[in-house]
């Protein structure tokens, strides 16, 4: 069952909770205009959230995920739980390609289910795995807020595309969360956002995220980031990722790319903050990371009208590949981390 709670549903700042048994989420694609909490034990429902960027985010779908698998288990009860809780896994991996962390976070349910032999055992043991990968996150952002805000300045004046805050992830965020631990050690920081088109979590989301948290934030199109850099109208730029290649190679956000190449040519910090749960040392290098591509729907239609010509071909990534030697370092829970970038299993 499925149901709406309104604002009232989630404690400030916390985008995701488990609560006896159902999985409570912010929809994130009615920000910034309504704050709407849903509840749900379905992971179905969960399934289709993360497809419509309703919960967003590479941690924050992984940990979803893994709390859908434990809520099917509770729902299900000893009988068929095995079969059930095996679609789930499955139905929810097939969602979104990139983000290693939804994998992740799938992998630990399912080897708990490998290895638990009495059916009896297995809801209290996918619950526990769940609340694991929950307070994983939690702890892993706060460890890179810490490590993260290292790197920034007294004064700063910080770029950065799509949201990597608390409505990214469980905890308060990976990029972002270096810019709470920097505004609330004392330092003046100002974020320069990036609309980040077609979905706009740039606009919709960071903007609204930083202005509640009383932090300034200038809101730009995508394409005037490089111009921004040239002018010396930024001190560095700080972004996430969903993927991280064993060589260091990043995906991120469509747009992280353009903004790396002007980070290099302008000589300005170019830093990716992301959890370990989101290298992949199963890929070499970024070639090999998919990219996932949405509809054109996103590309041709601006808020519900359509912009582009009935039939034009459209191409539509999620994401971009960034090179390693592109990226100054790479802010992770044990610490920033700088080239040559060797991650190992
Ligand atoms: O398509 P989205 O909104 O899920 O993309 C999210 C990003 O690209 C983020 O930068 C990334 O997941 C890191 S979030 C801490």
């Amino acid at each position: 069952m499925t149901r709406s709670l309104g604002a009232e549903g989630l404690p400030l700042r916390t985008s995701i909770a488990w609560v006896e048994g159902r999985i409570r989420f912010i929809d994130q694609r009615l920000l910034p205009g309504q704050l709407n909490i849903i509840e749900t034990d379905d992971w179905q429902q969960v399934a289709d959230a993360i497809d419509t960027l309703a919960l967003r985010g590479a941690p924050l779908i992984g940990v979803a995920a893994a709390l859908a698998v434990a809520a099917t288990a509770m729902k299900t009860g000893a009988d068929g739980v095995r079969d059930g809780v095996i679609s789930a896994i499955d139905g929810l991996a097939a969602t979104r390609p990139t983000a290693a962390n939804l994998f992740r976070a799938l992998e630990r349910m399912q080897r708990v289910v490998d290895r638990t032999v009495d059916d009896s055992d297995l809801e209290q043991m996918l619950v526990d795995e769940a609340l694991g990968v929950l307070d994983d996150d939690r702890r892993l952002c706060s460890a890179i807020g810490r490590h993260g805000n290292k790197l920034i300045p007294d004064t700063a004046r910080i770029l950065t595309v799509c949201n990597t805050g608390f409505l990214a992830t469980a905890g308060e965020g990976t990029a972002l969360a270096a810019v709470y631990r920097a505004r609330d050690a004392g330092k003046k920081v100002q974020v320069f956002v990036c609309e980040t088109r077609p979905l706009l979590q740039g606009a919709r989301l960071t903007a609204w995220e930083l202005t509640e948290a009383g932090i300034p934030v200038t809101l730009m199109v995508d394409s005037a980031a490089a111009g921004l850099i040239a002018e010396g109208g930024v001190d560095l730029c700080l972004i996430g990722a969903d993927r991280i290649a064993a060589n260091g190679d990043v995906v991120n956000k469509v747009g992280s790319y353009q903004l790396a190449l002007a980070c290099k040519h302008h000589d300005l910090p170019f830093y990716v903050a992301a959890p370990g749960t989101t290298v992949d040392t199963a890929c070499s290098d970024g070639s090999v990371i998919p990219v996932e591509e949405r509809s054109a729907e996103e590309v041709a239609y601006w808020a519900g009208q359509r912009v582009a010509p009935t039939g034009v071909s459209v191409w539509n990534p999620a994401f971009d590949h960034v090179p390693a030697d592109l990226v100054t370092g790479i802010i992770t829970e044990e610490g920033v981390i700088h080239p040559p970038y060797i991650f190992e299993s």
